[in-house]
């Protein structure tokens, strides 16, 4: 029997695509391998959104060499962003890789594969135009109750300083019946949380619909409790989204938003398309509209021209939003990027200084906020337990914080109210109350989670 190993980089994408690898690895015959040195396929899945991911993987590659003097049959695949950027050049630069892949190119694995052992090397990269086509129910899932489900591929957008539209390539968009049907097989192999993935996921459309309508349609079946969606785009957030996750009881009180600066001028020339009042205004709406509304962002720190009054406003901003979450990075130029060939202007040193400032900052702002809600009672979606505790449970509220309960219900799929108790910067602890009622399931099990009965946000 073969194993195999996939190490995943980058963003939730990356993470969905390693699951589908690992789900057609399963039907070729493959189980996991409980690490490198015991594995005969060892998959990189890569990012290339910042030089020091990218650079990454050939030292990574450089380790792995010597497994195939110990192992000859291993075969060394780079699979993702890296593949696609860099093509045929991983060859030049890692002659013992076996298989280069593109992120669109997941469903030719099994046939690279058998390429790669027959004639010693195989690739395949991505057109534009190419469509979203993938196995359906092939995927192993790895994430407990929740679940990705991928709704588009690719960005139209040109923001300049990311290579994510060459990695990536144009927007293509998978049918709504094709996303209601796997939602709902979910559900029904004991899913709880779905969340739609794209790179600029509101932007959604397919015929008549859009990501509102997926919403509403997810929220029609029965089993799901949750939905969540990843990564908007300020600009794509439409009303009608926005009223969605109002109105629909299963849409989570969370959105991850990246604002990226909040100085004007930088957002200019970043190309984002939007000024720091109408992103202001978007979150001001769903702060008024929805009960304990909770945001994330990404902050880029030191784009060329950032000034120090452009990067205050950006602290500015964190303390105005009040983020839960705040994902930042020093600017990394991408080749091929518009913002390439403007000068690097902002030294090292300012970038990690502005980057440790901010974080320091945001710090503060996230425990000040959980302290907030010491004495409150949470309902929280258990996914596994504590990595210090295993009898502690560990799971997600609806707002997308993580909550170690105490003395609650502990499978995963299970919902429980919890008392918080104790705020820490990334997490809180709570006491769990109320087991909400379990049924007994009659659905196909797959994911071992059961029914639960429960009222929702
Ligand atoms: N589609 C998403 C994010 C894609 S990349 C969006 O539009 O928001 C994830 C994050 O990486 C970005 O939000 C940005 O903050 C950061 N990023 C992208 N390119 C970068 C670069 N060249 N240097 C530093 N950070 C970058
Ligand atoms: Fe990159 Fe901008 Fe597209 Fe996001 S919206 S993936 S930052 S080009
Ligand atoms: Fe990285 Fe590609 Fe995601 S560049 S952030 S893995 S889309």
């Amino acid at each position: 029997m073969r194993r195999f190993f996939i190490e995943t980089w980058g963003c939730q994408m990356n993470v969905h695509d390693s699951e589908k690898m690992a789900g057609l690895l399963g039907r070729h015959g493959y189980v996991p391998a409980v690490d490198v040195g015991q594995a005969d396929l060892i998959l990189l899945n890569t990012c290339s959104v910042r030089e020091k991911a990218a650079r990454k993987v050939f030292t990574r590659l450089g380790m792995l060499r010597s497994l195939k003097r110990t192992n000859p049959q291993l075969l060394i695949g780079v699979t993702g962003c890296v593949a696609q950027q860099e093509g045929e050049e991983i060859f030049r630069r890692a002659p013992h890789v076996d298989l280069v892949m593109g992120p669109r190119n997941i469903a030719q694995l099994g046939m690279l594969l058998e390429q790669a052992r027959r004639d010693g090397r195989s690739i395949s990269l991505a057109r534009d135009d190419d469509p979203i086509d993938f196995p359906s129910g092939t995927t192993a899932r790895s994430t407990g109750p929740r679940a990705y489900v991928t709704v588009m591929e690719g960005c139209n957008k040109s923001c300049t300083y990311c290579i994510v539209p060459y990695t990536r390539g144009r927007e293509v968009y998978r049918p709504a019946a094709e996303i209601a049907a796997e939602s709902a097989d979910l559900a029904g192999r004991g899913y709880r949380e779905i969340e739609f993935l794209g790179q600029n996921v509101n932007a959604y459309h397919h015929g008549e619909d859009d990501l509102a309508s997926l919403l509403h349609m997810a929220d029609r079946i029965p089993g799901i409790l949750r939905t969540r969606f990843t990564t908007s785009h300020p600009g794509h957030l439409k009303k009608r989204i926005m009223d969605a996750m109002r109105d629909l009881p299963t849409v989570c009180n969370h959105l991850h938003l990246p604002a990226q600066s909040g100085s004007d001028q930088v957002l200019k020339r970043m190309q984002r398309g939007y000024s720091r009042a109408r992103y202001m205004q978007k979150i001001e709406y769903l702060k008024n509209q929805i009960p304990d509304m909770t945001f994330a962002t990404d902050i880029i720190v030191g784009f060329p021209g950032e000034t120090v009054a452009d990067f205050e406003a950006s602290l500015e901003l964190l303390k105005e939003v009040e983020f839960q979450q705040v994902y930042s990075f020093g600017y990394s130029p991408r080749p091929g990027t518009p913002a390439w060939d403007t000068d690097d202007d902002v030294p090292r040193e300012e970038k990690s200084e502005r980057l440790q400032r901010l974080i320091a900052l945001q710090e503060s702002i996230q425990i000040r906020h959980n302290q907030r809600l010491v004495g409150r009672v949470f309902e929280v979606l258990i996914d596994g337990t504590s990595r210090l505790d295993q009898a502690v449970a560990r799971g997600r509220t609806a707002c997308n914080r993580i909550v170690h309960v105490r003395g609650g219900e502990l499978a995963p799929g299970g919902i429980v109210h919890a008392r918080i108790i104790k705020a820490h910067t990334n997490s809180l602890t709570a006491e769990g109350i109320v087991p909400v009622p379990r049924l007994d399931s009659d659905r196909t099990p797959g994911y071992k989670g059961e029914t639960v009965s429960t009222s929702r946000r």
